[in-house]
């Protein structure tokens, strides 16, 4: 029989009290870089409201792997309230992660004060300037600063750290045949390309053994010409499981950089993006590239499950089924898939109480409808504009 999507659950060495992952979306809610009250606010307005695991998004490796300034980099100067965060969750009942991430070509040099790096050289859409390609220095330093972020996470009383592989943020990059052009151990075949997310999910387990969980969020598809695709994604994530470093994988796909509505599908909020961009990123989105760069793809509930269905043909590890997940019948279909966990973001930013509504029968789907104009909010405060127009 199916477990039940309600009943506690083990990931990895954490105890889960139900099968329910709220998904790392970007709270725009640490202006200075630090833990603020209102982002334990908004953490815990899902902890209360029933999901097992809530996710805090984007915590960076280093300054130049902030997507902007406004992210926490995890470190001395943001463990306290790291901690005074993870304690709050703790009271509900629910378990924390931390989504670590090195933004790579996705960050913006110029907001960080200090140049992106990536697989390869490239400009940069963000900041107009260019991306520079990563040294070996730089990949030593930004393993080592992993390992760092996952014991501060870890003694800040994190549960579950969540590598980021997915959506063409460094790790991601170079997994990209397309973004991928380097012709040294770090490019080339699948096995070059793999190299840094092999090497950091090994070092954070060596790190961290069984204190915590480990899980990465990877891509089923990066869903743009000279992304990684299904089939070789199988091949990544069957190496991933192979090696054994990991807990779960979350299923993703799209691009940050390259094909962001392929993340989200529904309706594309062309001008509201546009209207929270710096003015030269306003103005190229107006255009026919900028026009292209958000492409609508038709929202269906539980949009990545055909895809996500031959991971879980060929991985054994447990697997979080996400993206469009708003019903109780998708979330109970998903244990009958076979996935361990369900995870959901807007449906969540929409409705916080959505699975203690579940649980208590009143309810049997989400209200989201995907507008997603939840998206540009990233800038000034995340939040659902049909929840709270202001
Ligand atoms: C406002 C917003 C912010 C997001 N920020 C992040 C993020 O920081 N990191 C990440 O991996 N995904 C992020 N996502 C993607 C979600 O985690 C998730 O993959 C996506 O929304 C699809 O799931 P859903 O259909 O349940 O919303 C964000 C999504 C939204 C709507």
């Amino acid at each position: 029989m199916a477990p039940d999507v309600f009943a506690p659950a083990r990931l990895g060495p954490v105890e889960l009290r139900n099968r329910t992952v709220k998904a790392a979306t970007f709270e725009g809610r640490t202006p200075d870089g630090q833990v603020t009250d209102a982002l334990i606010d908004y953490h815990l307005a899902v902890a209360q409201g029933g999901v097992g695991l809530t996710t805090v998004a984007y915590l960076a490796v280093a300054p130049e792997g902030r997507t902007h300034r406004e992210q926490v980099v995890v470190g001395a100067a943001t463990e306290k309230g790291l901690s005074r965060l993870a304690e709050a969750i703790h009271q509900t009942g629910a378990k924390i992660a931390g989504q670590v991430g090195h933004a790579g070509p996705v960050a913006n040099g110029r907001s960080n004060g200090v140049h992106a790096l990536s697989a390869s050289r490239m400009p940069s859409p963000l900041s107009m300037q260019m991306v520079r390609a990563a040294s070996e220095a730089d990949l030593a330093r930004i393993t080592a600063a992993y390992v760092a972020t996952a014991r501060t996470l870890v003694r800040a009383g994190f549960d579950v750290l969540e590598l980021h592989m997915a959506h063409s943020y460094l790790i991601s990059s170079f997994l990209a045949p397309g973004l991928n052009r380097r012709k040294d151990r770090w490019g080339g075949p699948l096995e070059g390309r793999a190299r840094l997310a092999r090497q950091v999910a090994r070092a954070v387990k060596e790190e961290v053994g069984d204190e915590v969980a480990v899980t990465a969020k990877v891509s089923v598809s990066d869903g743009f010409r000279g992304g990684v695709t299904t089939d070789e994604s199988l091949d990544f994530t069957a190496v991933l499981e192979a090696d054994g470093h990991l807990d779960a994988l979350q299923l993703s796909g799209g691009s940050s950089l390259m094909n962001p509505m392929y993340l989200f599908r529904g309706e594309t909020p062309v001008r509201e993006f546009a209207a929270a961009m710096p003015l030269p990123v306003r103005v190229g989105m107006r255009t026919p590239v900028g026009r292209k760069f958000l492409k609508e793809y038709d929202f269906h509930e539980a949009y990545f499950l055909d895809k996500a269905l031959r991971f879980r043909e060929r991985l054994s590890m447990p697997l979080m089924l996400l993206g469009g997940i708003n019903r109780r019948d998708t979330m109970e279909q998903a244990m009958v898939h076979g996935f361990e966990f369900v995870a959901m973001g807007r449906a969540l930013l929409r409705e916080p109480s959505l699975v203690n509504e579940l649980i208590a029968g009143r309810e049997a789907d989400g209200v989201c409808i995907h507008c997603n104009r939840c998206m540009p909010t990233i800038y000034s405060g995340t939040r659902c504009v049909v929840l709270d127009p202001a």
